[in-house]
């Protein structure tokens, strides 16, 4: 058919949950060699299922690591004096080295009083106010970085894109998701674009792409025919639909137009995963360093 691409020529699809497994191998073998298991501990406000889904994903990963985790669940309807008392309590917990609190928290909870109260230094989903800000400095360094914008730099690093003064567009402006992917192009040199839902001439933008991060929660959002031939596409949605779980990509006819493309699933899924343990083994190996400097150090 004219204008259709060899099958040899279709996009190279970037296998996350290859890259997560070989990731997984490395943690384990650092995990085996500390004196002590670090410790997630998460906490889940209410009974939404996608989020318990996501909660036991990752308690069964830190198993799988030799990883401890600990879990606090509390009502629908608790109050802003129960959560705050809850992440109070695991601030002070030695074997808490990472705190997670699922997002989003009910409406009538203050998020950003409660994600401040998580300690920097046990700040693994990288959302305390001031490790966003940091990321957004230049010069700066967050203790940690948000992990689905980790996982997708990390998947761009493994696939050899070149960042360094490549067009990026970042479609979606999420706290969780685009804008602390913006972020981290900006610090990889990238010039980079955010598209939200407010933008004019999306088209024209899109086409100009080197690099696509798709992070706005609608299916099928972006075709193929908006993308620049030979582009990469990073598509972080994830979406439940009558034809299964589908990103915010058309992926058929975007894997015929991108040079590289993630799927839906096993493509950022896993990688946000595995960038959790990743940071929470970091914090665990921090706390470490930090005792035995106090230990060492000066009586
Ligand atoms: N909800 C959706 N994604 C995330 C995430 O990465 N971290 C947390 N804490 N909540 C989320």
């Amino acid at each position: 058919m004219p204008g259709e691409k060899p099958a040899h020529m279709s996009a190279n699809i970037i296998d996350g949950k290859a890259i997560a497994a070989a990731i997984k191998e490395e943690l384990k073998a650092q995990v085996a060699g500390l004196p002590v298991a670090p410790g997630l501990a998460t906490v889940l406000v209410g009974d939404d299922p996608a989020s318990h889904t996501y909660i036991r994903s990752k308690h069964r990963l830190c198993a799988e690591l030799g990883m401890r985790s600990l879990h606090h669940q509390l009502a629908a309807d608790a109050t802003q004096e129960q959560v705050e008392s809850v992440v109070k309590s695991l601030a002070e917990n030695p074997e808490a080295h990472g705190i997670l609190i699922q997002l989003p928290l009910p409406a009538h909870l203050d998020e950003e009083r409660v994600l401040a109260l998580v300690p920097l230094e046990k700040d693994v989903d990288g959302f305390h106010p001031i490790n966003v800000g940091r990321l957004a400095m230049k010069g700066r360094r967050p203790e940690f970085v948000p992990c689905t914008p980790a996982g997708c730099m990390r998947l761009l690093e493994r696939s050899g894109v070149e960042l360094k003064g490549a067009r990026a567009v970042v479609v979606g402006r999420s706290n969780i998701v685009g804008l602390p992917m913006a972020l981290l192009l900006n610090h990889a040199d990238a010039t980079v674009t955010i598209v939200h839902s407010r933008t004019k001439n999306v088209d024209s933008i899109l086409k100009e792409a080197d690099v696509v991060v798709a992070a706005i929660g609608k299916a099928n959002f972006i075709r193929g025919e908006q993308l620049k031939p030979g582009s990469c596409v990073i598509d972080v949605g994830i979406n439940r639909t009558s034809e299964g779980l589908v990103g915010d990509v058309e992926f058929a006819s975007a894997q015929a137009v991108a040079g590289r493309i993630t799927p839906v699933p096993g493509g950022v899924g896993p990688m946000t995963l595995i960038m959790l343990m990743e940071n929470t083994l970091k914090a665990a190996q921090k706390s470490f360093q930090v005792r035995e400097l106090k230990v060492g150090g000066p009586g």
